[in-house]
């Protein structure tokens, strides 16, 4: 059981994001990254759309893979589903990615927190749960990035610029003055690889917060529990995806060296 690998899930490359803070965290074990490419971008398909995809992909995951744990490296498909995944499967250990709206609380100084995501995520019940219960310790400021995550997708250099620049310019002004943004969420597992892009936008004194490293923790601590670590060797990563592979090769080699 401890030798099966470990599924990482996103609709496309994003969830590389998360996969080398997995890495990082737990280098003998062996992945299997999925990107459901040929069926993104999730964020603004509607949740029945999201469900099917995650429903489908969890499936193939398990079954033909054989996986002993599943990341959903996606806010999107965790939003709408993971509580669908949890009670189809409920012997696997299962983590979800959701916006890191409680660590930015703690980390800014102004308390007015940016937020952004899919439509799908900042739409979403869980999110709105999370936002209800922080909602007197901070202001959160939620804006939709609608286009972004498929740029980031296609590796589209000026549409990621035209449409960063676009987004936080409505969600402004940013700096560390009273009144000011300290700190934006990255609530969309594919916004990391544009984090230049939006640090040079709001500045350095600006936190960005992605949630790569809490995730791998989550997971260590779940293998643990279960039993399931694996310590010894060094891990492999498989990549699978069902839209063109080139695309997920080269953006898996440009950003975690694979
Ligand atoms: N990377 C995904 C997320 O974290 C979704 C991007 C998309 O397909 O719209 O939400």
């Amino acid at each position: 059981m401890n030798s099966r690998p470990i599924g990482v899930f996103d609709s496309g490359v994003g969830g590389l994001s998360v996969l080398g803070a997995l890495r990082a965290e737990l280098p003998a074990e062996d992945f299997i990254y999925l990107a459901d490419a040929g069926f993104a971008p999730y964020g603004e398909r509607g949740d029945s759309y999201v469900i099917e995809r995650t429903r489908t992909v969890v499936q193939r995951l398990v079954q033909e893979d054989r996986v002993k744990a599943l990341v959903i490296a996606c806010n999107t498909a965790t939003a709408a589903a993971i509580h669908l995944v949890r009670a189809e499967y409920p012997q696997l250990p299962l983590v979800g990615v959701e916006p890191a709206l409680k660590p930015a609380v703690a980390l800014s100084k102004t308390r007015r927190v940016g937020v952004i995501g899919t439509r799908g995520t900042l739409a979403s019940a869980k999110v709105r749960t999370l936002h209800d219960s922080l909602k007197d310790q901070a202001e959160f400021v939620f804006q939709p990035c609608d286009g972004l995550a498929d740029a980031i997708q296609n590796d589209d250099t000026a549409q990621i610029a035209t449409l960063c620049a676009r987004y936080i310019e409505v969600l402004g002004p940013f700096g560390t003055q009273s009144g000011q943004i300290d700190t934006l969420v990255l609530g969309c597992t594919h916004y990391p690889f544009a984090q230049h892009v939006l640090q040079a936008l709001v500045g350095e004194t600006v936190q960005l917060i992605e949630t790569g490293e809490p995730i791998a923790r989550q997971t260590r601590r779940l293998l643990e529990a279960g039993m399931l670590l694996k310590n010894e060797g060094m891990g492999s990563v498989t990549l699978l995806t069902t839209g063109e592979p080139g695309q997920l090769r080269s953006a898996a080699a440009r950003w975690l060296s694979l």
